[in-house]
């Protein structure tokens, strides 16, 4: 039966970038069937709610989901359920998305964008694994009270609590592992097991499952070294899983060491490899409509999508060498672009990369 992929351009640059993905899929000739539906403010606009019930469904029914970005500075007086960013947790709290993959690749074309020396970043090629359901974002309870101990007794303070539990640990460390055997068989597990209880879990669980994976070499680091590392002598990584704090922290780390965030693609993924993709950027509403944003981020989340929900990883090795073939022509958009190479739309960008598949 022919796969089916919800579209979701969503706001801002979401339908100029997701057009580019979606010729690059239709170039590729698979017998997907591509379905579209509105998110975020454009569905509030159309629809009265970010989240729509028929583009909730229709994601739920894919067999992955194709996102854009949502946002826009315009619906910050919304009331905090009609925003636009609310389309993203439902959709990762329906679909049951509880890992995210970020790749840090630095291609050899684009070295000289990163802030770090080209040597230290030449052949950068990392996978940060970041858990998304648990940890201090949504441990309870959290909220704001009257100090009755502590160094200001009396006083306003506000708590969170950082929270994990051994399953939630269990099934993100199993992910790390076998994406560590399709690359460099190296984990680095991120935490702070010198001070937090939750980090000490994490450990003993890293430790457990990593019995099941002889062959993938697994270190522990502690998160502060991991930020320093990172930026020292980031190609030492292969696969870094960690928790949802520490991994918001560091695959922005990791994004910044490549250069631009327009190059960037990510998955979240649920128990049974279904995923939702998108590029790691925003809506970028300070260069929407005006065909200049780069797709490439978009055109590479739709490799992910190839490669991890949809079993064609064939499809996806030749969107990923059909990317690396447009940089190597010189083509760039603005993010991008250096002296000597040749400045392109968003629209001449996915129309080089489906030429040069
Ligand atoms: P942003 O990622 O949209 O933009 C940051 C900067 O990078 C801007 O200067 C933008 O022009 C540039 N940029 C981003 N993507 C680009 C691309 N493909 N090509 C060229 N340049 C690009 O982040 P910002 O400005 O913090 O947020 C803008 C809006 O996006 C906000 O409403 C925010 O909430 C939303 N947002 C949505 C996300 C999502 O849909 N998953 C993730 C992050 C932000
Ligand atoms: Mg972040």
């Amino acid at each position: 039966m022919s796969k089916l992929v919800a579209v979701l351009p969503g706001d801002g640059i979401g339908p100029e970038i997701m057009a580019e993905a979606v010729k690059v899929l239709q170039a590729l000739d698979l017998g997907l069937v591509l379905e579209s539906a509105p998110v975020g403010g454009a569905a509030y606009e159309a629809q009265g709610h970010p989240l729509p019930e028929a583009t909730l469904a229709l994601a739920q029914r894919a067999d992955a989901v194709l996102f854009g970005a949502v946002g826009d500075w315009k619906y910050d007086k919304l009331e905090r359920a009609l925003r636009p960013e609310q389309a993203i947790l439902g959709l990762r709290k329906h679909l049951g998305l509880f890992a995210n993959f970020r790749p840090a690749l630095c291609y050899p074309q684009l070295t000289h964008a990163s802030s770090l020396k080209p040597e230290l970043v030449a052949g950068l090629d990392i996978l940060i694994l970041r858990e998304l359901t648990g940890d201090i974002y949504f441990g309870t309870p959290r909220g704001r009270r009257t100090a009755s101990d502590g160094h200001f007794p009396g006083t306003e303070e506000a708590f969170d609590t950082m929270r994990y539990s051994r399953p939630e640990i269990e099934r993100i460390a199993h992910l790390a592992f076998q994406a560590a055997r399709k690359r460099q068989s190296r984990v680095t597990s991120v935490d702070k097991a010198n001070v937090l209880e939750t980090s000490q879990l994490w450990r003993d669980v890293l430790n457990q499952v990593h019995g099941q994976y002889p062959d993938v070499q697994l270190d522990h680091m502690y998160v502060d070294n991991a930020a320093m590392q990172l930026v020292k002598a980031p190609k030492a990584f292969d696969v870094i899983v960690t928790g949802n704090l520490f991994g918001d922290i560091l695959s922005d780390e990791a994004a910044m060491l490549t250069g631009s965030i327009g190059m960037l693609p990510s998955a979240s993924l649920d128990r049974h490899n279904k995923g939702l993709y998108e590029p790691s950027h925003g809506s970028a509403p300070d260069i929407a409509g005006q065909g200049v944003a780069n797709p490439l981020a978009t055109i590479l989340s739709a490799a992910m999508m190839l490669r991890y929900s949809l079993g064609l990883p064939n499809a996806a090795d030749r969107v990923e060498a059909a990317v690396q073939a447009v940089l190597s022509q010189g083509l760039r958009t603005g993010d991008i672009w250096s002296a000597g190479c040749e400045r392109v739309g968003t629209a001449d960008m996915g129309d080089a990369v489906v030429r040069a598949l």
